[in-house]
């Protein structure tokens, strides 16, 4: 058992903690990911201390070195935690004591670890964004140049899972495309919620001493200072923002997946993954399986559990810091390390892919054109609605003679309408039809290369 004395808050303690409850209430074994952030605002700490006359000149030297000495100790994986490091604040400031001695017991001064903790993870997480908003620029770029490359292969696109307009291979790549802009868009809205700064709010109430605020904004480069120390210090609501942005990203990815799985397929033979994506069976020696894309698929649920778990643990809390939210970290970490991985893997699956352009163009079949007949009808001046159900009869009496639609006798169409002529041909031409969608955010190529552009510009746009 450790020694009550070694507590940060073992004044008024008589008796050693219960080892069982120490572990139960320890966090430092996933929370010592946070030691930069930790020392980076203990750094800023100490400079408005001084600015405060807290600390004189002197003492604040010796805690600015002493703070980077621990963190060489971290970076080179020297630093060797000990019992009773409860977390990453209480193990950095009993290090620093052991280097400076007495000096480092003036740090905490007017500071709560419920300031310290939300400002630490609000310094780690702005650095996740920033490494995420890169791996999804990443990944679009990835499917915008294959969109680029591949954009004069067709292939079926299916709606209820059933076959139904021919389409471009980009514009199906694109599709995804965009719905990933929008979560670099929301990212960056996040990000304006996380860099608000909480240090300097104390336990609750706020800091009674001249702690400058605007100064530690300053060397943290945070964009605001909080306004409310009760909200700043009890508030998880940017880290559920995170989890459900992570949830949603890796939503869309899922069903990249889930594309790919079926388009991998043998029934289908649209796309073969590179053997690097892939693994085999261990029983069955023809298989190849897209793991990757499965566990991909797979992160969805594992992310949102997370998000959906510390929701529940954020139902009902009382007001301000209450342990319950030590249960933030595990959740924003799982959640960052899985979907990073998922982006990285996503964009090498993407990348390496082979499609085979013959197998898609062989996949198209005439009734995917029922729709171009209708149209065909539609610019001989039939309402649509009558159309609609001309085409239908069309493609019942194709089925009923066994016939593909583009294969029925002339005589058969004539006799659903006298419309239905011999440059009804023109209709049976997948190219023709695609180029036919040529309005804004259609299938046409020059509508996909459109898209191509606009994704191109707005990822130069970000990355400046
Ligand atoms: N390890 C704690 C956490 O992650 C730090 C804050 C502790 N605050 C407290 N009042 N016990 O939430």
């Amino acid at each position: 058992m450790t020694a009550e004395g070694s507590k940060l808050w073992g004044g008024r303690f008589v008796g050693a903690i219960d080892p069982t409850m120490e572990r139960f209430n320890a966090s430092v074994s996933y929370d010592k990911r946070m030691w930069d952030a930790d020392l980076r605002g203990s750094k800023a700490y100490a400079k408005a201390l001084h600015r405060a006359q807290l600390l004189s000149a002197e003492e604040m030297e010796q805690i600015l070195q002493g703070l980077d000495q621990v963190s060489e100790e971290w970076s080179k994986g020297t630093f060797v935690l000990k019992d009773g490091d409860e977390d990453i604040h209480t193990a950095n400031e009993r290090r620093l004591k052991e280097l400076i001695g007495p000096a480092a017991g003036k740090l905490h001064t007017g500071r709560s670890r419920n300031d310290q903790v939300v400002t630490d993870m609000r310094l780690w997480l702005r650095d996740a964004i920033a490494t995420l908003t890169n791996e999804a620029l990443l990944l679009i770029s990835a499917m915008v140049e294959r969109a680029a490359v591949e954009i004069k292969v067709l292939f079926p696109g299916y709606t209820h899972m059933q076959r139904a307009q021919p389409i471009r291979w980009s514009h199906w790549m694109l599709s995804h495309a965009v719905a990933l802009q929008r979560d670099v868009e929301r990212l960056r809205e996040i990000s304006k919620r996380v860099n608000v700064l909480p240090l300097g709010s104390g336990a609750i109430a706020g800091t009674p001493f001249a702690i400058d605020r605007e100064l530690l904004r300053k060397e943290l480069l945070f964009d605001e200072v909080s306004l409310n120390s009760m909200d700043a210090t009890g508030q998880r609501d940017f880290v559920a923002e995170f989890l459900f942005w992570a949830s949603l990203c890796a939503t869309h990815l899922s069903k990249v997946a889930e594309d790919l799985l079926l388009y991998s397929t043998k029934e289908f033979s649209f796309v073969t993954l590179a053997d690097a994506y892939s693994t085999g069976s261990s029983l069955m020696p023809q298989k190849k399986n897209g793991d990757s894309l499965e566990l991909i698929r797979s992160k969805a649920g594992r992310i949102f559990g997370r998000c959906t778990g510390f929701m529940m643990t954020l139902k009902g809390l009382p007001s301000t810091y209450n342990k319950d939210l030590q249960e933030d970290k595990e959740a924003m970490f799982d959640c960052y390390d899985s979907i990073l991985a998922v982006l990285q893997v996503t964009a090498g699956v993407i990348s390496t892919l082979k499609i085979d352009a013959g197998a898609m163009q062989a996949a198209l079949s005439a009734d995917m054109l029922a729709t171009d007949l209708a149209y065909y009808l539609v610019r001989k001046g039939v309402a649509f609605r009558e159309a609609h159900a001309l085409a239908g009869k069309v493609v019942f009496t194709a089925e009923s003679k066994k016939v593909p639609l583009n294969q029925l006798a002339r005589e058969d169409l004539k006799a659903i309408s006298p419309l239905l002529e011999g440059d009804v041909a023109s209709v049976w031409d997948y190219e023709s039809s695609v180029e036919q969608y040529s309005a804004p955010g259609g299938t046409a190529e020059s509508s996909v290369r459109a898209q191509v552009e606009h994704l191109r510009a707005w990822v130069a746009l970000q990355k400046t």
